[in-house]
């Protein structure tokens, strides 16, 4: 901990235009305030910062379709967010909102420094405009008929039907969304960042210096980097948003993405008079929690705005999560494909915790991962109720039944190996949690206290002392040394019990509450440095009475989640697509097919090839090389999507040359009739060269 004197860390300020799901619990705030939870019962000098995104074109949409204000907007959905965060205890130190004076003074004078420094360059293009609602057009309010599939409301950016990428030129017919008028092109001026300009500094900082960042976050900013930056607006056209700070700037504002980071700095000015203690030394540890739509903004252009602007520090790790997927499918807050924060609050009064915990055991900390209802269940029966609550409340219970309802002493010549494998487990998980926590390995971390509880739950059964008091019935020349047996394996549950509160609190602070109430404590025992010790509860103190911390959840409530979720869903108003299945080809033999040897490779890097539209140049991990394959896939995704997945490789394919680069192999590829791609790879990972059959 030497090299940092304070913590600065910040959650991403989710858009206030709809509430938050479970999707964002688990992507960053969970696993933000597990982190900030562990730093402050360490005593670290640290502040989390949060808050609502409240610009940008979807807030001026949705107040334009509602016939509201956008002010209207972002007051509704930052008071439900807020409410939604605070009752999952997200312990934000503030929650702050972009639309505040502060915020808006300190992003102004943000951009105006960097222009007094020469660091923009100004720009006419032609853009999109809807002359019936006199605004310009970001693409996806275009929408129109797909060039490759027929879908008549393809967006300007994505066909959703085929899944093609698409710019607002290429649609047949395009029409606003906003009033159904034809768009029409217009010149406009913008302020650009050069942010090739900040390629070397970017390779130095980010590419050379910080190749320990989660290999999601590292791949992603290296296609970024490796894929040739470019300059980028920094303005926008409309009436909602912090103005740009120049003469001739009439109806320009801020582009939300350079305003709403900024948004971290404006928050600790309100939180703090020291504020530029935490953004300004360098002994601070700058640390952004986001998901993985937010990456390059938090690892390439925030970090190149503060470069630009200068006397800021740059964040020192960004550990952004991957996605999390119900039953099995993308959350889609238009189709109504969620588990909102607000719901489940409803549903599940007082049961934050269990949320809290499946969502950290299944975080996408690596890959995408899933959230099911059945699953949700299973973790809480099998896992909180049966071995961590169950553990608690048997030693609860036992201390009553056989010690009085005090804490009975420890006889020290009655200590036995038993006793020093328990402690000595103790200690390895606390070292395993303390590690894991700091390289953000939450999921890892949280097994592990789980651990402790079953290495508990199996001292008391090797233990027995349900046993013991029958044997001392039966024999009462027994009873004295029985009984200190018996303290003794109490004694050491409940010291157990403590020390499981310190270690569960940064994951179940309600549950960590709990504990220290039944045991008497004061909340300042959960401080980290009492882990490891047993003398956190008195000998001959009186305890409360034994509360169940978990209880198991009916397979009733589970239905009727299942059942809301699919009663939720708003189908989509998309045309089917019309499915010509190819023609099959001629029969072969096994033979033929078992020439060929199929391979699961992990894509590692991609960039795209130069000048050849279709071309991506992979790095493919196949467990014993890595392979350069040229893969045909480039209209259809984007470098940074592709790092990291698993595909299935043809591995022993001769080499072929495309475009001056040898490719070493090729990838398998599903595509429907209208031409949409998709990955051919194993449903759950497994590892890098595992043969396919
Ligand atoms: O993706 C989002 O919801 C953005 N509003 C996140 C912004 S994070 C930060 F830059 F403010
Ligand atoms: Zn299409």
């Amino acid at each position: 901990m030497a090299k940092f004197n304070r913590y600065l860390i910040t959650a991403a300020l989710p858009y206030a235009n709809g509430p938050v799901h479970i999707g964002h619990l688990a992507g960053c705030y969970i696993p933000a305030d597990i982190y900030v939870r562990y730093l402050r019962a360490k005593k670290a000098d640290v502040k989390f910062i949060g808050g609502t995104d409240e610009h940008g074109v979807p807030i001026t949409i949705k107040a334009m379709k509602e016939n509201v204000t956008p002010q209207d907007i972002v007051d509704k959905y930052h008071k439900i967010i807020y409410d939604s965060f605070t009752d999952m205890g997200i312990s934000f130190d503030i929650f702050s909102r972009t639309t505040k004076q502060v915020h808006h003074e300190t992003a102004a004078d943000f951009f105006k420094t960097m222009y007094d420094k020469g660091l923009f360059e100004e720009r006419e293009s032609e853009q999109f405009f809807d002359e019936t609602a006199n605004v310009f057009l970001a693409d996806r309010y275009i929408v129109g008929t797909c060039p490759k599939c027929g879908n008549p409301n393809a967006y300007g950016d994505q066909c959703e039907r085929c899944g093609s990428s698409l710019s607002p030129d290429e649609l047949i017919e395009p029409r606003s969304t906003l009033s159904n008028a034809v768009p029409v092109k217009k010149k406009t001026k913008h302020w650009y960042m050069p942010l090739q300009n900040y390629e070397p500094f970017l390779k130095e900082w980010l590419l050379e210096g910080h190749k320990e960042w989660k290999n999601n976050v590292y791949g992603q900013c290296k296609s970024w980097i490796d894929g040739g930056l470019q300059s980028r607006a920094m303005t926008r056209d409309s009436s909602w948003g912090i103005q740009v700070p120049l003469p001739d700037a009439e109806g320009k504002v801020l582009y939300v993405w350079f305003d709403a980071p900024i948004g971290y700095i404006s928050a600790t000015k309100e939180l703090t008079a020291n504020w530029a203690d935490y953004w300004c030394k360098d002994d601070t540890k700058l640390v952004h929690f986001i998901g993985k739509d937010n990456i390059v903004f938090h690892c390439v252009i925030f970090p190149a705005m503060l470069k630009g602007h200068g006397g800021y520090v740059l964040p020192e790790n960004v550990p952004a999560n991957e996605f999390l997927n119900i039953e099995g499918e993308k959350v889609s807050t238009s189709r109504n494909w969620a588990v909102w924060v607000h719901d489940y609050v409803k549903d599940f009064p007082d049961q934050q915790d269990t949320l809290r915990y499946v969502l950290t055991s299944i975080a996408p900390e690596t890959k995408d991962s899933d959230f099911t209802w059945k699953d949700f269940q299973q973790r809480n029966n099998s896992e909180l109720a049966d071995i961590f609550s169950n553990f608690v409340n048997r030693t609860m219970v036992l201390m009553h039944k056989l010690c009085g309802g005090k804490v009975p002493p420890f006889h020290a010549d009655l200590k036995d190996e038993k006793d020093d494998a328990l402690f000595a487990d103790l200690k390895a998980s606390i070292q395993k949690i303390e590690d894991s926590l700091e390289n953000f390995r939450f999921r890892e971390a949280l097994a592990e206290v789980i651990n402790i509880s079953r290495s508990g739950n199996k001292y008391l059964q090797d233990r027995e002392p349900w046993n013991l008091v029958k044997e001392m019935a039966k024999d009462p020349s027994l009873a004295a040394g029985y009984q200190k047996r018996i303290d003794n394996c109490l004694h050491m549950c409940l010291q157990l019990t403590a020390n499981l509160a310190i270690l569960a609190n940064p994951f179940l602070p309600f549950t960590a509450k709990k504990i220290c109430h039944m045991l008497k404590v004061v909340d300042r025992m959960l401080e980290w440095e009492n882990a490891g010790s047993l003398k956190l509860v008195n000998v001959g103190y009186p305890l409360r009475e034994p509360e169940y911390l978990f209880g198991k959840i009916e397979d009733a409530k589970i239905e009727e989640q299942i059942e809301k979720l699919k009663a939720g869903l708003v189908k989509p108003v998309v045309a089917p697509v019309e499915t010509k299945v190819k023609e099959m080809k001629p029969e072969i033999q096994f033979d033929d097919f078992a020439k060929i040897d199929l391979r699961v490779g992990t894509i590692l890097e991609a960039e795209k090839v130069p000048k050849a539209d279709k071309l991506l140049k992979l790095l493919v991990d196949i467990g014993t090389e890595k392979r350069t394959v040229v893969s045909g896939i480039a209209e259809h995704f984007a470098p940074e999507e592709v790092v990291g997945k698993q595909v299935t490789l043809v591995a022993n394919l001769a080499p072929r040359k495309m475009r001056g680069i040898e490719s070493q192999g090729m990838i398998l590829m599903a595509e429907n009739a209208a031409g949409k791609l998709v990955f051919v790879n194993p449903d759950a990972a497994v590892d890098a060269g595992s043969e396919v059959k």
